[in-house]
């Protein structure tokens, strides 16, 4: 088991992501704390992981990630009921505003804010706090978005917030390094869960089966993301097989970013894979292309 006698807290672990994410984590041997502002999935988190077979392993507490106050306590549960702290995974998150620049309201733009980066930054400070005094390291992780790395990636306010948890992670974990603290971000491309699809909190099943159909073809990779995608490579950069990587930025997008530009879809004589053609092509220099036809 790679997360023995560890212990974790995880924000938004009620749902999607860090619900997929806990139960993994506690597969491999850690104990978890699942932070979240949903009171009642939260609870229905616990009972889940309570009928897994890790009754005693699991507690939940009701957390508003963009509360200073709330984000210690939830850190000081781990403390309390656990007797440490080694994984932070700040990973809560909304859509947020919605709707053209030059309608965004600023307490729209201070509620997406204060939920997607303020609650990441408390919850690096305080992790880093109570992880420097026991002095044992420690690796956070927190949950961006490819939104966070082009112009087009998701809604305008939600998009900058991200952008600033990419950074976030980086100048933290250079920070941190003396500490053994290590700090990486994950971006997911398009995942399935109730916050993409915009449907009842905590909802896993047929609800999601239209948004699993469409995201199956909105990337290179041939079938959906999902949240255990999401929790594999927490679980990378929770263990300690990812003792090394610090500052990084994971994608979890089926290739979505890889793609850029699209090319092969808006120019399909340039696609590599279905060209009937293979050679060289020499531009301008005077020379003859080498090219011959794949029959
Ligand atoms: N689903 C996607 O396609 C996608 C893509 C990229 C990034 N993300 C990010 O992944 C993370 C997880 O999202 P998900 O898709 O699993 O969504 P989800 O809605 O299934 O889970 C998010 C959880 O965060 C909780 N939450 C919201 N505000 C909170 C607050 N202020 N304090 C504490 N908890 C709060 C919610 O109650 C919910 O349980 C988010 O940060 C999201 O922005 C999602």
């Amino acid at each position: 088991m790679r997360l023995e006698n560890k212990v974790a807290v995880i924000t938004g672990g009620a749902s999607g992501m860090g619900l997929a994410t806990a139960m993994r984590f506690l597969e491999e041997g850690a104990r978890v704390v699942i932070a979240d502002y949903n009171a009642e999935t939260g609870n229905a988190a616990l009972i889940a992981a309570d009928g897994a077979g890790y009754r005693g392993l699991a507690s939940f507490i009701r957390t508003d990630v963009a509360s200073e106050p709330d984000v210690e306590a939830m850190l000081q549960r781990a403390l309390d009921e656990y007797d440490g702290l080694d994984i932070v995974f700040n990973n809560a998150g909304v859509g947020g505003a919605v709707g053209p620049l030059t309608e965004t309201t600023v307490s729209d733009w201070d509620y997406t804010f204060d939920v997607l980066a303020k609650g990441v930054f408390l919850g690096i400070k305080h992790a880093a706090r109570i992880m420097q005094s026991a002095g044992k390291g420690g690796s956070i992780i927190n949950t961006a978005s490819v939104a966070g790395l082009s112009g087009d990636g998701g809604p305008l306010v939600y998009s900058a917030a991200k952008a600033a948890v990419i950074s976030l992670s980086k100048s933290a974990a250079v920070e941190l390094a003396p500490d053994l603290i290590r700090v990486n971000a994950i971006c997911p491309g398009f995942i399935a869960t109730p916050l993409s699809a915009g449907t009842r909190p905590g909802a896993d099943g047929e609800d999601l089966d239209p948004l699993r159909a469409a995201f199956a073809k909105s990337q290179p990779w041939p079938a959906h993301g999902t949240a255990d995608h999401v929790a594999g490579a927490a679980l990378f950069l929770a263990s300690d097989d990812s003792e090394f990587v610090t500052g990084e930025t994971i994608l979890v997008d089926g290739g979505l970013t890889a793609a850029g530009p699209e090319l092969s879809r808006k120019f399909p004589r340039v696609s590599s894979r279905n060209s009937k053609v293979s050679g060289v092509t020499k531009g301008s220099t005077g020379e003859a292309n080498e090219i011959r036809r794949l029959d």
